[in-house]
């Protein structure tokens, strides 16, 4: 199965991809986890997306397809991906279709998560993840089962991401708006694209999208 989860920062992709990589044993290509590993790792790569990403604007498009071309290659790609932050320009989508193109692959499916403006801030807002193994939580919405204690590895601490700050987030939905939702139509016009209710709880948003995949066959 190939997909691309669509939506606007904090509407659930990652929780939802990090879901459907355990369901359906295909993996989650995050290009966001993967320039802030980048960034951590202090590649020249990194050190050029650092800054970009903390103003709350998108990396160049040069530098994620040449990433995602990479990632598409390996091994582990071959049974399946969801796409989870890439692509969001034209250009980008452009890019994509001539990968896959080449590969004589097709996308089984474009989900759009739909979710308002007030509702992505509070989510970003009391967003939290595990330092150690990467798991999400929120502090209303997905706390962890015991407080200060990570559900999957046991770890006690956490972190929050650098471009979760206000100011920064209001810029990433400014560059969602103006750069990423000019791609939906693109995926309308080709019949891939399903729309979900992203504003739904995190269950209700994965049953909206077992049953999509469910009809995809
Ligand atoms: P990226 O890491 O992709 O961030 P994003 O798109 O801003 O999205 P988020 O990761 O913030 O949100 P999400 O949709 O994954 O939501 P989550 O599941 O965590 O990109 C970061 C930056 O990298 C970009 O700004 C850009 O600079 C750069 N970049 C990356 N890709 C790029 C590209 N292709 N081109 C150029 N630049 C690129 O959920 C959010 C919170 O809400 C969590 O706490 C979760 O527990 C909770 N939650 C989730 N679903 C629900 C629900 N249904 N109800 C209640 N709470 C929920
Ligand atoms: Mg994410
Ligand atoms: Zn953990």
């Amino acid at each position: 199965m190939k997909l691309i989860l669509l939506g606007p920062p904090g509407a659930g992709k990652g929780t939802q991809a990090k879901r459907l990589q355990q369901q359906y044993g295909i993996i989650q290509i995050s290009t966001g986890d993967m320039l802030r590993a980048e960034v951590a790792a202090g590649t020249p790569i990194g050190n050029e997306a650092k800054a970009i990403m903390e103003a709350g604007q998108l990396v160049s498009d040069d530098i994620l397809v040449r990433m995602l071309g990479v990632r598409l290659d390996q091994p582990d790609a071959a049974n399946g991906f969801i796409l989870d932050g890439f692509p969001r320009t034209v250009p980008q989508a452009e890019a994509l279709d001539r990968m896959l193109a080449n590969k004589g692959l097709q996308l089984d499916g474009v989900i759009e998560l739909k979710v308002d403006n007030a509702t992505l801030t509070e989510r970003i807002a009391g967003r939290f993840s595990c330092a150690k193994c990467g798991a999400g939580y929120h502090d209303s919405f997905k706390p962890t089962a015991k407080s200060g204690v990570c559900d999957v590895c046991g770890s006690t601490e956490f972190v929050h991401r650098a471009d979760d700050k206000r100011e920064t987030v209001a810029a990433r939905l400014e560059a969602y708006h103006q750069q990423t939702a000019p791609i939906i139509p693109h995926y309308a016009s080709t019949g891939a694209l399903r729309s979900v209710d992203g504003m739904a709880d995190i269950a209700s948003v994965a049953a909206q999208i077992d049953a999509l995949l469910a009809q995809a066959g």
